[in-house]
């Protein structure tokens, strides 16, 4: 078969068959289809899209590009959480805790930081020593013992996502539905789980900036999942504003151990407990009693508990769990203030993504090193009423030079204007 042939035939809005496709796959896989012809190949389908078929076959061929893994020696129901991913959004890391506190498996296999949005592994990075390369006999061994285990993908598991995945971070080619939806749910049923929610994020942090596209993206990948026997459903949350605080590494971290301890932003509690509600309806657990069963689980410490022991299975430091401010901390703070009193409205919320990568946070390209002490604290929320001079960001940075690009980006991204707006909803829409 021709590369330039099938990417001419994307391109043109053709329709490839699985015989195509599968080639298209295996030959990146396994190294023999370059990068260059690949960037090719996904911006054709970022412009053309894929037929419901075409989606299934890539989706099956990523899959099956690595292991797929049978959990059914391991006891319990196992549901697992994804996000299309934010800013600020560190619910995993409270999530897979508290859903274990709760009585579930998870196992939960994340990605690093994509475009503008941070990623799980890159901030449990951030807790030295942490260990997210766990071998595929280890991950059940925890899983078992532990309820969850938190990792990358491994050469073994959706190899072909894991080399995708890093080539759309740079090729411009990731706010694209078909290449989402069949990225998120290779990974997750690679995963060997019962069942899988999916927190669809609608907003300017989103890469779905609106609800019909998130709605699309949410419907396509419960079909897949309704497709390959794993049941699957999509809240379809809010990110025109931060979730929470923080937005960064160790400090998304720190904001995630106080949310464990029952005193993280509201939103943040807020979304995790209906995101763990909806995982524990998934497995027939659900009752009227469910909402405040998990927040008292928040409060009186057992999901922290959990984080601590998930942590110190996987090698990292626990002494930063039992004491944040041993977590890296930056050489420099500062505050971006208002120059104008008002309401408060956030224009451009990736841009608070693009102002952390600016301090070094996140990554420009695949290769580059992310700086976990760097980052940023939101310290107004959408609609809130500010005076001149009020401290509307926290800047966390290392190197001084990286300073004034990022308050150009937190100048374009946020507004403070004369009129109130309406308020934000935090999950418009729940899909099953
Ligand atoms: N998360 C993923 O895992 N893949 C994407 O393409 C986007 C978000």
């Amino acid at each position: 078969m021709n590369v330039v042939e099938l990417i001419r035939k994307k391109r043109s809005g053709a329709e490839l068959s699985a015989e195509e496709l599968s080639y298209f796959i295996e030959g990146y896989t396994k190294g023999e289809i370059p990068d260059y012809q690949v960037s090719a190949f996904l911006m054709a389908v970022f412009f053309r899209g894929m037929s419901k078929s075409e989606l299934g076959t890539w989706t099956r061929q990523m899959l099956h590009s690595g292991e797929v893994l049978d959990l059914s020696d391991i006891p319990g129901h196992k549901v697992d959480k994804h996000s299309t991913g934010g800013i600020g959004d560190k619910i995993s890391l409270i999530l897979a805790p508290l859903a274990v506190a709760a009585g579930l498996k998870v196992p939960m296999i994340s990605g690093r930081g994509l475009g503008h949005t941070g990623g799980t592994l890159d901030k449990l990075e951030s807790i030295p020593g942490f260990d997210v390369n766990l071998s595929i006999p280890v991950y059940r061994k925890q899983l078992a013992e532990l309820g969850c285990t938190l990792i990358g993908q491994t050469g073994q598991i959706a190899p072909a996502d894991k080399k995708l995945y890093a080539l759309r971070d740079v090729t411009g080619t990731v706010e694209c539905i078909p290449l989402i939806a069949s990225s998120i749910m290779s990974k997750k049923l690679a995963e060997g789980i019962d069942a899988l929610i999916l927190d669809v994020k609608v907003g300017s942090g989103a890469f779905m900036k609106n609800a019909e596209d998130a709605q699309r993206l949410a419907e396509t990948m419960i079909e897949i999942g309704k497709e390959m026997g794993t049941p699957t459903r999509a809240l379809m949350t809010d990110m025109n504003q931060p979730l929470g605080q923080a937005i960064g590494n160790a400090v998304e971290v720190a904001e995630s151990i106080e949310t464990l301890r029952g005193n993280g932003p509201k939103d943040v509690e807020d979304i995790t407990v209906a995101l763990v509600q909806e995982m524990l309806d998934l497995a027939g657990m659900a009752d009227d009693k469910t909402d405040a069963m998990l927040r008292e689980k928040l409060r009186d410490g057992s999901a922290l508990k959990i984080f601590r022991d998930i942590v110190e299975a996987q090698g990292g430091d626990v002494a930063t769990i039992d004491d944040p401010s041993l977590l890296p901390q930056p050489k420099n703070r500062t505050f971006y203030k208002a120059k104008s009193a008002g309401y408060i409205r956030f224009e451009n919320v990736a841009g608070l993504g693009f102002a952390a990568l600016e301090l070094g946070a996140g990554r420009r390209k695949k290769e580059d090193d992310i700086d976990p002490a760097v980052g940023l604290l939101c310290l107004v929320r959408h609609g809130q009423k500010v005076e001149v001079g009020d401290h509307l960001f926290e800047i966390l940075y290392n190197d001084p030079s990286t300073l004034s690009p990022c308050e150009k980006r937190l100048a374009n991204a946020i507004v403070v204007q004369d009129d109130e707006p309406k308020p934000l909803p935090l999950i418009y829409k729940k899909l099953t």
